[in-house]
């Protein structure tokens, strides 16, 4: 089970989960997600590496945004005139796309089996999700099922190892961080999606790193929720966790956090399938 970025407002926002299976998921989990992500979206840099993400699906004709959440990505792809579904294994989040965004289409559906026919769309878009996948290689493969030859896939997710924090204790520091990407299912899955998309036999693969710098009270949110988040796991004592945050409330008092968190943006061209290949 995977858990996700942790911010926020409460315990259940910093540890909140989801996994491949919808089942385990739940109705809490999912809202206090949604409440993240929607944290997330306002951040610096936020809408631009989205746009990004439209810009490198190139065609705007049928795309899926796999993963979708709440359904931001699917209502803004509409608006560039592509013809985008979103689909989602978690209902929360569908009810939560389709109540937002009525004039949308999400579908219920899996990365590992997606709700399309072979070669169907021209793009893929998966963002901040293949981290919660136990094989992403296999939701490559289905993601290159459902693209027409030359159909383009965009992957868009952080490096749970390397979140950057300014701090007096880089030891503690390490071990907050790296504990914490431990929680994840796949916490090194975008640097690995060149070579997922390599090995996928994809054409014109290329990353992009976008660093968001945050040194405001969303930056404590998220320092706070990753420090909660690993305690509660014990994979750091919980007053070694508290004397962390304590001095990263003491930096935000005096204007001093300074957080990075590198976006991988990866960007390829989809493999022509002979029928052999199917
Ligand atoms: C961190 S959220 C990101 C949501 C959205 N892409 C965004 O950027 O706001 C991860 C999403 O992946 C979905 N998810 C988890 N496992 C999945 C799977 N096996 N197939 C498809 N989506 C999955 C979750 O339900 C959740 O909506």
């Amino acid at each position: 089970m995977s858990k996700h970025p942790a911010t926020d407002t409460d315990t259940k926002s910093a540890t909140a989960t989801v996994s491949g299976a919808a089942t385990d998921t739940t109705a809490a989990d999912s809202t206090a997600l949604i409440a993240l992500l929607d944290a997330v979206e306002a951040a610096p840099g936020a809408a631009e590496l989205r746009g990004r993400s439209y810009d490198l699906l190139r065609t705007p004709t049928a795309v899926a945004d796999v993963g979708c959440g709440a359904g931001r990505a699917v209502a803004e792809l509409r608006d560039r005139g592509f013809r985008a579904t979103g689909v989602d294994p978690d209902p929360t989040m569908l009810a939560t796309a389709r109540s937002r965004f009525p004039e949308g289409d999400f579908r219920s559906g899996d990365a590992y089996a997606l709700p399309f026919r072979d070669g169907e769309l021209t793009g893929y878009r998966a963002d901040k999700v293949f981290h919660e996948l136990d094989d992403p290689a296999r939701a490559l493969a289905e993601a290159t099922r459902v693209l027409a030859p030359g159909g383009r896939i965009v992957l868009i997710g952080q490096d749970w190892d390397t979140v950057v924090v300014d701090s007096d204790d880089a030891a503690l520091t390490r071990a907050i961080v790296h504990g914490r990407a431990d929680l994840v299912t796949s916490p090194r899955a975008a640097r690995g999606y060149r070579n997922l998309l390599l090995d996928a036999g994809c054409t014109d693969v290329a990353v992009e790193v976008h660093t968001p710098v945050l040194t405001d009270g969303f930056a404590l949110a998220l320092l706070e929720g990753i420090a909660r988040a690993t305690a509660d796991a014990g994979l750091v004592p919980t007053r070694s966790a508290e004397s962390w945050v304590a001095e990263q409330r003491e930096r935000a008092q005096h204007g001093r956090l300074f957080v990075a968190v590198p976006m991988f943006l990866a960007a390829a061209t989809a493999p022509n399938r002979t029928r052999a290949d199917a």
